[in-house]
């Protein structure tokens, strides 16, 4: 393969690395590719010190890109080896050698996968759709508890309740969030990044109304409600956790977040992350109690089940993300 050729390859590999979740829609990543080499590092100017003040939820976001990348390498021939450095900020470097290509069903739900913020129906999954699903979530120091029964949902959204009402109820939260929520269509395609009204299920409008209808709104007690009837119409709900509570072990729960929202979105189900309860410093300790999780830390809390797709969030083009 010729250099130019190569760089298509590399940049391409790329984008399908973008195409992963991350808190806020901040796409909080910028990648050096070169040869056999991609390296992701974290972008610190798209930090969110009020929600993710450790940044936890920007490592996991790294580990997202990070496995959507493996995938996509192996597509295109080449066999992706991961590891996390921690030297200086911490970054994750990806090597590739050629290989069998092969288009895996992850790799084919790649451009499916959505966090879908709407309501599932109610249904739950057969046994075995939950068993591929924790065999893909299953990672290196990280496990997953797939909740099914009602009353350890209901458990969950007590946690979840509380931590929603912290959250709204601090004032600097919910100016962070409104940095990055896009109101308009225009907005949204300008930026080609943050939350996107029309995904989280709501109209499209003008930034100066948007901002109006969110004081209005967007209240505690409206969103609790959501989150209550969304939990109780939903099949179950996963809570990633790891051995550990280090950028490594929060990259590798990335990864296993990433690989079940592929297996989901292969299944046709689909999933949405609640992590009120383990953003809220003073609550997650509380909430680890609940589940006897003893002193681990519960990483991430996403529901899933069957419901309709909502519009795609946006993503900025990978030269903006390349160094
Ligand atoms: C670490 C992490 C934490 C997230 N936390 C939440 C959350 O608490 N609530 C939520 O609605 N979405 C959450 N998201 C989902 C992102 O907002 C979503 O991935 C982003 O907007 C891009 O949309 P997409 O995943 O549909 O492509 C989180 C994503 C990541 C990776």
């Amino acid at each position: 393969m010729n250099t130019g050729d190569r760089s298509v390859l590399l940049h391409e590999l790329v984008r399908y690395a973008t195409l992963a979740p991350s808190s806020h829609n901040t796409q909080c990543w910028k990648f050096r590719a070169q040869g056999n080499l991609i390296t992701i590092e974290p972008d610190l100017a798209r930090r969110c010190p009020v929600v993710d003040p450790d940044d936890h939820h920007m490592f996991v976001s790294l580990g997202c890109a990070t496995e959507n990348l493996m995938h996509a390498a192996l597509a295109y021939g080449l066999k992706a080896n991961a590891k996390f450095n921690a030297s200086g900020m911490g970054t994750v470097s990806i090597s590739l050698d050629a290989t069998k290509a092969l288009a895996s069903p992850l790799f084919q739900a790649i451009t499916e996968r959505q966090c879908t913020r709407g309501d599932y129906d109610g249904k739950p999954l057969s046994m075995e759709e939950l068993r591929l699903l924790e065999q893909a979530a299953r990672g290196n120091g990280v496990a997953v508890l797939l909740l099914t029964e009602r009353s350890a949902m209901e458990k969950v959204l007590e946690y979840v309740v509380s931590g929603n009402t912290a959250q709204m109820n601090d004032p600097a939260f919910v100016e962070e969030l409104k940095a990055w929520i896009r109101f308009s269509n225009d907005e949204a395609v300008r930026t080609g990044d943050g939350l996107f009204s029309g995904s989280s299920g709501n109209p499209a409008m003008p930034r100066w109304l948007g901002s109006r209808m969110m004081r209005l709104f967007f209240t505690p007690k409206s969103e609790n409600e959501r989150y209550a009837r969304q939990i109780r119409n939903s099949a179950g709900i996963a809570v990633f956790v790891s051995d550990a509570n280090d950028k490594a072990h929060w990259v590798e729960t990335g990864r296993c977040y990433e690989r079940f929202a592929l297996q989901a979105t292969s299944l046709g189900i689909r999933n949405a992350f609640l992590n009120q309860a383990v953003e809220v410093g003073s609550i997650r300790p509380q909430f680890a109690a609940a589940l006897g999780l003893g002193h681990l830390r519960p990483d991430l809390v996403v529901r899933f089940g069957r419901g309709p797709a909502l519009p795609w969030s946006m993503r900025r083009p990978v030269q903006s993300v390349l160094v």
